[in-house]
């Protein structure tokens, strides 16, 4: 790791957060999580079981649950739950998300909850008379909000859970109810996005108040608390009907939306088979479609896997480039052959096979940038919010978890009286063929808007196995560069022998075939940078890439965990 990362990482280790309030036990008896003095840690090694997430109040609920007695499931829950009020820009009640899990009896899990476009939702939707796509539509206010999933996907995991419902919802509740601290972070989201959630709501809410909002104040959200409370009595019905689902449909009535109770009431998390494949003798398990994570992140090692990467040397030119190119032909398959399986027919098997694959890079050549402009998709032959969770506990159950509500504070509108932002998910629809999105992808009929259907993500739960034993959990935000920071950091730790803080937070790169550039972050190589363009490629800084939640877990069974430096993500653990 480069010495300035490190001192960034240093700095940010023991930020504590402090004000004069009174502390509050807000998980029973001897496990305190205190929402008003908390403090980011960014590298652990724990011997049994540890949480990383977007923030120190989850990541510290989870390793309460964990020692409550519960397993990485009920951890799971209670953290996503408490991100739901701690992390408004991505947490989310109101949004959707993919858990890819496995047992530790070897059983896996992947459980899809993303959100899905409601019944009136019809392919122009986002088109004007003359065609003319309107991108503000579906990136912001009611008509952008798929019906979320989130909910669901929590009472559908809770089957895999050991204790009720109730206790892990619980410290949401409170902290909810009681109010915690704020970072200089959520402070300048919360400014940034002042005049948003104004223009886009169409009642008060508790983000906005009176002063701009400063590190250390203290947001309340007895609205969200109450919506909470009814998910506690009622279970998913507490959300998807009664009293939340009339706030839902009275905001959508209210702002033009198309959300509907009957949409709310017909919601289901759906089960479906992880993409499973091997990387340098690795088995890595991702997660299918409605994501393009998994095909993505199995087509992208498979195409280096027959190169000698490691002794390419890390983010050297060469290894970096035959990187890039591989990005570009996985993606330029995303934008063509990648939609809901339930209305598209995805070619998974083609899609990750040797055959193809080695196909796809006949005409790759070293030392030279490839043209996207010439780089189809493949032929098959047949008939910016978002945040992720990583979780082992002692028994050696893994999860992962990314959830969404697309961009940063999703579609900004938040249901009045209910106190949660809904998403603007419907954005990752193509809105129409060859349009970019807010993520600059294009796509076509695969990923064209039909009621009923599950947009495309780019979202990356991932596991890795080593002999069939538990080895990594990982996975990010990022929006389409999401399967690109999971394939780095995964060869960081497989080809380069990284530590999982190293594999975290070391400079990313991401091609996605459209537009025809490679993103990099600040503090890339420069080097390597000036050879690229030699080759012909086009970089471009776009500042961080990612905030990667970590896992790795050491030949003596301990768990090494990184939260990643890119935020105020944090880890907990025992
Ligand atoms: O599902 C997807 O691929 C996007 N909605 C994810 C958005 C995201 O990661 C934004 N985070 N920075």
């Amino acid at each position: 790791m480069n010495k300035k990362l490190i001192s960034v990482l240093v700095s940010a280790c023991f930020i504590s957060m402090v004000v004069a309030q009174q502390s509050k036990n807000i998980v029973g008896a001897g496990k305190t999580v205190d929402p008003y003095h908390y403090k980011i840690v960014k590298i652990a090694t724990f011997n049994k079981a540890c949480v990383a997430s977007a923030h120190p109040l989850a990541s510290e609920v989870g390793l309460a649950i964990l020692q409550q007695g519960g397993n990485g499931f009920d951890a799971m829950i209670a953290t996503q739950l408490t991100l739901a009020v701690v992390y408004p820009g991505a947490g989310n009640i109101g949004g959707g998300g993919f858990l890819m899990a496995r047992k530790k009896d070897g059983t896996q899990i992947a459980l899809d909850y993303r959100e899905m476009a409601p019944a009136k939702s019809t392919r122009d939707m986002y088109l004007d008379k003359a065609g003319n796509p309107q991108n503000a539509l579906s990136e912001s206010g009611h008509l952008s909000a798929g019906v979320p999933g989130t909910v669901a996907g929590l009472f559908a995991t809770a089957k895999y859970a050991k204790l009720p419902f109730a206790t892990l919802i619980q410290p949401a509740i409170d902290i909810a109810a009681n109010g915690f601290v704020i970072s200089a972070e959520e402070a300048e989201g919360l400014n940034e996005n002042r005049k948003d959630f104004q223009q886009y709501s169409t009642r008060p809410t508790a983000l906005v108040k009176a002063q701009p909002w400063k590190a250390g104040d203290t947001l309340v959200q007895p609205e969200l608390a109450a919506t909470l409370q009814r998910i506690k009595d009622n279970g998913a019905k507490g959300f998807y009907e009664g009293e939340t689902a009339q706030l839902i449909v009275a905001e959508m009535n209210r702002g033009n939306g198309f959300i509907t109770l009957d949409d709310l009431k017909n919601y289901t998390a759906k089960e479906r088979k992880a993409v499973s494949f091997n990387y340098r003798g690795y088995n890595i398990i991702s997660f299918p479609p409605p994501s393009s994570g998994g095909i993505l992140l199995a087509q992208m090692l498979k195409m280096i896997e027959k190169y000698p990467v490691k002794s390419y040397g890390f983010q050297s030119p060469q290894s970096v480039q035959l990187m890039i190119e591989a990005e570009r032909r996985a993606y330029a398959d995303r934008a063509t052959h990648m939609g809901d399986p339930d209305f598209w027919k995805v070619p998974q098997e083609t899609l990750i096979s040797d055959a193809y694959l080695a196909e796809r890079m006949k005409d790759y050549s070293p030392n030279k940038a490839s043209v996207s402009k010439e780089i189809k998709a493949g032929t098959i032959h047949e008939s910016d919010q978002t945040t992720h969770i990583s979780i082992i506990d002692a028994e050696g159950n893994m999860v992962a978890v990314t959830t969404t509500l697309n961009g940063s504070y999703g579609s900004r509108t938040v249901v009045g009286g209910a106190g949660f932002i809904l998403n603007d998910e419907m954005d990752d629809f193509s809105i129409k063929p060859g349009v970019p999105n807010m993520y600059g992808a294009v796509g076509g009929e695969a990923n064209a808007i039909v009621a009923g259907k599950r947009m495309l993500s780019s979202m990356t739960p991932t596991l890795v196995l080593q002999n069939g034993k538990p080895f990594m959990v990982v996975g990010t935000p990022g929006g389409t560069t999401i399967p690109t920071s999971v394939f780095q950091s995964i060869v960081n730790v497989i080809d380069f022998n990284m530590n999982a803080a190293d594999a975290v937070n070391s400079p990313k790169f991401h091609h996605q075939w459209l537009p025809d550039e490679v993103m990099i972050e600040n503090n890339f190589s420069v080097s390597t940078k000036l050879a690229l363009e030699k080759m012909g490629y086009k970089l471009r800084n776009i500042g961080t890439i990612g905030r990667t939640e970590l896992i790795k877990i050491l030949p003596n069974g301990k768990r090494e965990v990184a939260a990643d430096i890119r935020g105020n993500d944090s880890v907990a653990g025992y």
